[in-house]
């Protein structure tokens, strides 16, 4: 079933939170694949296992049970600094409060990443700068983040989930914390990095971000109840 083109590949799992009291069955079977290129929109009500999904999927946490490949990579078993490592080149993540760092410039939020990733210091301002540029935040990169807007601090995050040039971008409702003008500008971003190649995955309850996905996942109480599958080729553009 997996393919070459496979970055996510998911069969049953199951996630279950035990915090002592309640146990919550969060995720109860999901199969999913996600192949290089697709734009994939993740909807369903409050509770229903999204973020928790995601959370697996960008290796921030560990399925209860089931088989995870990443980029064909078994996850189960890997180390804590080897799911370190996976996260920090393979995936790039967006969230909705933006987790930018507050202390430091919008330039070290996006360097961070270079950093951790032994990036050399002459090839890391190469690669903030054009990120910087290719976000339309060139004339930003010395203020912080309480000196920039919402949508301007939401771009940085796009900058800084694309630094190490992950394998595919992870939001979890990158437009929840933005009003229609900031939230639209974001949108515009991700059509284009999809267009220019990028593989994206985006929990929404924005209906105007899920349609521009060219896939719909439903997920309700844990399982998936709706795919529209990915189109055929003739919508998927080529690199
Ligand atoms: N760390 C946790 N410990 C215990 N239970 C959790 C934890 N995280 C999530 N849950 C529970 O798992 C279920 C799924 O939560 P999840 O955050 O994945 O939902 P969601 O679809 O992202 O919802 P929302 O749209 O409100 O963000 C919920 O019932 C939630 O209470
Ligand atoms: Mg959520």
């Amino acid at each position: 079933m997996t393919t070459n083109d496979s970055i996510i590949a998911m069969e049953q799992i199951r996630k279950v939170y035990d915090t002592g009291k309640v146990q919550v069955e969060a995720l109860r079977g999901i199969d999913l694949e996600i192949s290089k290129g697709e734009f994939v929109a993740i909807v369903g009500p409050s509770g229903s296992g999204k973020s928790t999904l995601m959370n697996l999927i960008g290796c921030l946490d560990t399925p209860t049970s089931g088989v995870y490949r990443l980029t064909g990579q078994l996850v189960a078993g890997m180390k804590k600094d080897e799911l370190a490592t996976v996260r920090n080149r393979r995936v790039g993540f967006i969230f909705q409060n933006f987790n930018l760092l507050p202390q430091i410039s919008a330039y070290e939020n996006v360097e961070m990443p270079l950093l951790f990733g032994g990036v050399p210091r002459r090839e890391r301002r190469r690669r903030v700068e054009a990120l910087m540029e290719r976000v339309g935040l060139a004339d930003r990169m010395e203020h912080k983040p309480t000196e920039l807007s919402g949508g301007q601090m939401q771009r940085v995050a796009v900058a800084r989930a694309l630094a190490m040039d992950p394998d595919i971008l992870l939001a979890d409702e990158p437009t929840g914390n933005l009003d229609t003008s900031s939230g639209g500008d974001i949108m515009e971003l991700f059509q284009d990095l999809w267009e220019q190649g990028g593989t994206m995955l985006v929990i929404t309850h924005d209906p105007a971000l899920a349609r521009r996905a060219r896939r719909q996942v439903e997920i309700q109480d844990g399982l998936i109840t709706r795919d529209t599958g990915s189109p055929g080729a003739d919508s998927t553009p080529l690199r």
